[in-house]
């Protein structure tokens, strides 16, 4: 770029009082208004960071460090630095302002690390684990929008650990995946499977992001759940998950990911269940009626809590296309 084409004043005599008003400035040519916008609250949030903390150098360096080695110890199946996010509680604050859910819809959660790419779609009541040792699990689900309707043809990512607490991308040697898989709603809304109990385990806690939770003397524990993921053109991309009621770890969750509506009790399957779903007497069953929320719901609801979010910091808004405009009316 032409530094004479660039209409901002000299870059010199930078201070702590006036470095941030010219980051922003030269960080206001960037012509997308959203990374513009995104960019001007990082950078004075970041600033008033060190202000206010008075960040030493020294200090500033081991947080360097620390993300560099958050960095390097990702691999293709694994993500340290959406660990780091998730044991901070952004990830769950993110999920919840990017994804609103009105009363009576099924509530979002956290992605965590593990999700991946490579589960197959198999066919209404198949086994998505083939772990011996897990106890055997019936579930059974309903999928409906916020007015009661089933919802059809719904393409249901589901993932759990084996009974040891692993997913399967922990294991070096492994055949392919095991303990996903895809599964897609029936006309009525539902589907079903087979699976096993979940089991609690600590998030992988050998790298950068173990290493802080021990010096803040947290442990690396999530309670036991399964994942869900729901997509479907028209409707609000939903990641969730389903806890079981009193895990040791339901009220100390690693990564903030239980909420109550969340938490299932497990049943017995009885006689009548057992023959319809061809399955064993006695074993565990959980079952859920998940509500997903239009897109359209989703975006009008976004948009009014950023309104309530910024009226609360006392700036007059309005929203439009995500960025906040002055509300002159
Ligand atoms: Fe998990």
């Amino acid at each position: 770029m032409d530094p004479s084409q660039v209409k901002i004043p000299p870059l010199k005599d930078l201070t702590i009082d006036n470095i941030t008003e010219n980051v922003i400035l030269i960080n206001s040519l960037c012509e997308d208004q959203r990374m513009k916008y995104v960019l001007e609250r990082l950078v004075t949030h970041l600033h008033d960071f060190a202000r206010e903390t008075r960040l030493s150098s020294k200090e500033w360096m081991t947080g360097l460090l620390f993300l560099t080695e958050v960095g390097q110890i990702c691999s293709d199946v694994r993500q340290e630095f959406i660990l780091l996010s998730d044991v901070l509680g952004l990830s769950l604050l993110v999920d919840s302002i990017d994804h609103p859910k009105p009363a009576g819809s099924t509530d979002g959660t956290v992605l965590g690390p593990f999700h991946t790419h490579e589960a197959e779609e198999m066919a209404p009541g198949a086994a998505m684990s083939h772990d011996p040792k897990g106890e055997p699990l019936l579930v059974v689900c309903t999928l409906k929008d916020t007015q009661g309707r089933p919802i059809p043809d719904c393409k249901i990512d589901i993932w759990e650990t084996d009974s040891t607490g692993h997913y399967d991308v922990q294991y070096a040697e492994r055949d392919g995946p095991d303990g996903r898989c895809i599964m897609r709603s029936d006309k009525d809304g539902v589907f079903w499977f087979k699976a096993i109990k979940p089991v609690p385990y600590p998030i992988p806690h050998d790298g950068p992001v173990g290493r802080l939770l021990k010096k803040l003397h947290r442990h690396p524990y999530r309670p036991s759940h399964m994942h869900f993921m729901f997509e479907k053109p028209g409707y609000d991309h939903l990641i969730t998950a389903l806890y079981l009621r009193n895990d040791p770890y339901e009220t100390s969750d690693a990564v903030f990911g239980v909420k109550d509506t969340l938490v299932v009790d497990l049943g017995k399957v009885d006689a009548a269940l057992a023959k319809k779903y061809d399955v064993q007497e006695g074993i565990h069953l959980m079952t859920y009626d998940f509500v997903l929320v239009t897109e359209e719901e989703s975006s009008r609801l976004r948009d009014e809590r950023s309104k309530e979010a910024l009226d609360k910091l006392g700036r007059k808004v309005k929203i439009v296309n995500g960025l906040p405009i002055p509300d002159l009316d």
